[in-house]
């Protein structure tokens, strides 16, 4: 790609620029914040890392949002986070007003542009988005089951002492606490995880992959997660720009697929040049379904709530 603009020029934004550019995965990254001198600041001293990472991305800041201007992908990572105790969808009227400003902004000065949304709650602002773009749905999708998922193997990974490199975890659903780990496609090296681990083992992982973005936010208490976020955006990055095909968990606009029309939601999904080129359904246990419906629900209630204002 030649431009990726990033929206929000704080922790998550600035790790995103950084993998990106370490990576080559595009020739220019715009970072764009409201706040004077920061990102322009950001951009140099990554670009100053340039020689010793050895990367020929230029990067450059901007506190107008038109300089995303021709950008191929906007990653949308601004908007405030929860503070602890807060859940995803306590931020959702402030970040919503930021992420129309932005996509108003975009659709008239990167019109051709695939959107990533990463600013919480994801399912209901991809949704959103998606509905004030206008786009195919193939352009507009958002982050959240590849970090949910690398939470899911890392806690696999520190339970087994196993690779983890050998694991591979999916989480699907929407991103809160109804999010819905698929025990039963978490593999090492293709073997099961119930050859390995009790369930109740399984159930810790599972309720603990569901609070990963608690528990680190309770830690630091004053931020939430950006280098696992970051690192899970650049995933979605490099299967776009090199055109991989790749099956990754992301939140994806759903018309008629596992029974549910007009909601933003994550499952897994194949990435390739043109974005999101298709939803991959998957036959689900009945247990399974019910809890992919409860989270159906949970960002079903969100969307009416928007829909009434
Ligand atoms: C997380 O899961 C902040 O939603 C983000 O860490």
């Amino acid at each position: 790609m030649k431009k990726i603009a990033i929206i929000g020029a704080g922790r998550v934004g600035e790790s995103t620029a950084h993998n990106l550019a370490k990576a080559e995965l595009c020739r220019e990254v715009v970072l764009i914040d409201i706040k004077e001198g920061v990102p322009q600041g950001t951009a140099l001293d990554i670009q100053e890392s340039a020689p010793i990472f050895d990367f020929d991305t230029k990067l450059s800041g901007s506190n107008e949002l038109t300089a995303m201007a021709g950008a191929e992908l906007v990653v949308i990572t601004a908007g405030i986070p929860r503070k602890p105790g807060m859940s995803r969808s306590d931020v959702l009227d402030t970040n919503l007003a930021v992420m129309y400003g932005i996509v108003d902004v975009m659709r008239v000065s990167a019109p051709n542009a695939m959107l990533l949304m990463v600013t919480n709650p994801v399912d209901v602002l991809t949704y959103a988005a998606w509905k004030r773009t206008g786009w195919p749905r193939e352009r507009v999708f958002g982050m959240a089951g590849v970090l949910d998922s690398a939470r899911m193997a890392s806690f696999v990974a520190m339970e087994t002492g196993f690779s983890v490199k050998d694991i591979n975890a999916m989480v699907l659903g929407g991103h809160g606490d109804t999010m819905v780990p698929m025990t039963r496609f978490t593999c090492i090296n293709g073997i099961p995880i119930e050859h390995f681990l009790s369930q109740e083992k399984i159930d810790k992982i599972v309720k603990r992959t569901r609070d990963g973005g608690a528990e680190i936010l309770s830690l630091r208490k004053t931020a939430s997660a950006y280098d696992a976020p970051a690192a899970a955006i650049a995933t979605m990055v490099d299967a776009i720009s090199h055109n991989r095909r790749h099956i990754l968990p992301a939140v994806a606009i759903l018309q008629g697929e596992y029974g549910l029309h007009d909601i933003g939601m994550g499952v897994p999904v194949v990435f390739g040049e043109r974005g999101m080129e298709r939803v991959i359904e998957l036959p689900l246990a009945t247990a399974e379904a019910a809890e992919f419906k409860k989270s159906a629900n949970m960002i079903q209630a969100d969307l009416e709530r928007l829909k009434k204002q």
